[in-house]
């Protein structure tokens, strides 16, 4: 019934010009920031035609398959789904990365991760690298491809969010150097026989505080998977979790990267100090200013405690 609602609207629409009005206000109603711009990419990705073709080409006539398919995902997004999702793709790391409800939409502060993995093992051939909560796969495609001789380990516990991982990774060709793990945190790892043998361990766990899920937007809130999100009570479960497990993998020096929200770096850090196996060597700040990437190297004195 609302397909062939649908349907019916987009053949009243006569021209592209009209369409773009259409969908314009459509997104508008909806409380849409950019609806011009939304407006436009949800067209292009229909009609594949550029936002500039677009602009000199507003008489252009329309099939109904051309104007049901602009009105579907329009509608969609109204409903306030992410435009990622509506799309299927997301930008990280100067490279496309399909996502699907099943995982986070790869954030820009991110690629801190990236890069203080890559310039932790730009210098180790054959370096061993495990990625914890892989989700989309963007940063352990974006670490192997950086490092081309590096054996990577990607783990989540969502067969979902693996799925889309291995498809990105077959994109980008890195899928015979990433193993893909399914299981809880470091628990699959115990199986692959690496105690003390692993460069770095990163991870963009989930951070938010039970409680703030529900006052997230509803973008996020809604559509995001929990399971990629929620972090517990305050947010810092499963870095608290992962502090414990990592050092019976890491090489002595060895690094453990973390993501933290907004006003979780000290607390982490201190909780990591506490423990006695770590020692925080820094904390990256985003491009917001925010600390946003917790970095600790294993100690040496933890290989005699870890191999007693
Ligand atoms: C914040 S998302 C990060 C996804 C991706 N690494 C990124 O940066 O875009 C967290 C990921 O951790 C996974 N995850 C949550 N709890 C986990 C657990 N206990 N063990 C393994 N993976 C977990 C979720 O399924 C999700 O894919």
């Amino acid at each position: 019934m609302r397909q062939q609602q649908l349907a019916d609207a987009a053949c009243s629409v006569s021209s592209l010009g009209e369409l773009l009005r259409k969908s314009e206000s459509r997104l508008d109603a909806a409380g849409i920031d950019q609806p011009a711009l939304e407006s436009a990419w949800l067209v292009e990705h229909v009609l594949k035609l550029s936002p500039l073709m677009q602009r000199i080409n507003t008489e252009r006539g329309l099939t109904p398959e051309e104007c049901e398919g602009v009105q579907v995902l329009v509608e969609r997004r109204a409903n306030r789904e992410p435009l990622q999702y509506v799309l299927g793709t997301q930008e990280f790391c100067g490279r496309d990365f399909f996502v699907t409800p099943s995982v986070l939409i790869p954030r820009p502060e991110s690629v801190l991760l990236v890069e203080e993995a890559v310039r932790r093992c730009v210098q180790i051939s054959d370096a061993t690298i495990v990625d914890v909560g892989t989700g989309s796969g963007c940063l352990a495609v974006s670490v192997a491809s950086a490092l081309p001789t590096a054996r990577v380990l990607a783990i989540d516990a969502s067969t979902d969010a693996l799925v889309v991982a291995r498809n990105n990774m077959a994109r980008y060709g890195v899928e015979a150097r990433i193993t893909c793990l399914q299981g809880d945190l470091l628990d699959p790892i115990g199986q692959e026989g690496l105690p003390n043998q692993v460069e770095v361990i990163l991870s963009n766990p989930p951070y938010i505080p039970d409680g703030d899920v529900e006052n997230l937007q509803p973008e996020v809130r809604d559509f995001e998977p929990r399971l990629a999100l929620a972090g517990g009570r305050d947010g810092m479960d499963v870095h608290r979790r992962l502090i414990a497990q990592a050092p019976a993998y890491l090489k002595p020096g060895g690094a453990l990267l973390m993501e933290v929200g907004i006003g979780q770096a000290a607390a982490v850090c201190r909780h990591a100090e506490e423990g006695g196996r770590f020692r925080t060597y820094v904390v990256l700040r985003d491009q917001g200013g925010i600390e946003r990437v917790v970095c600790f190297e294993k100690k040496e004195e933890s290989l005699s405690s870890s191999s007693s």
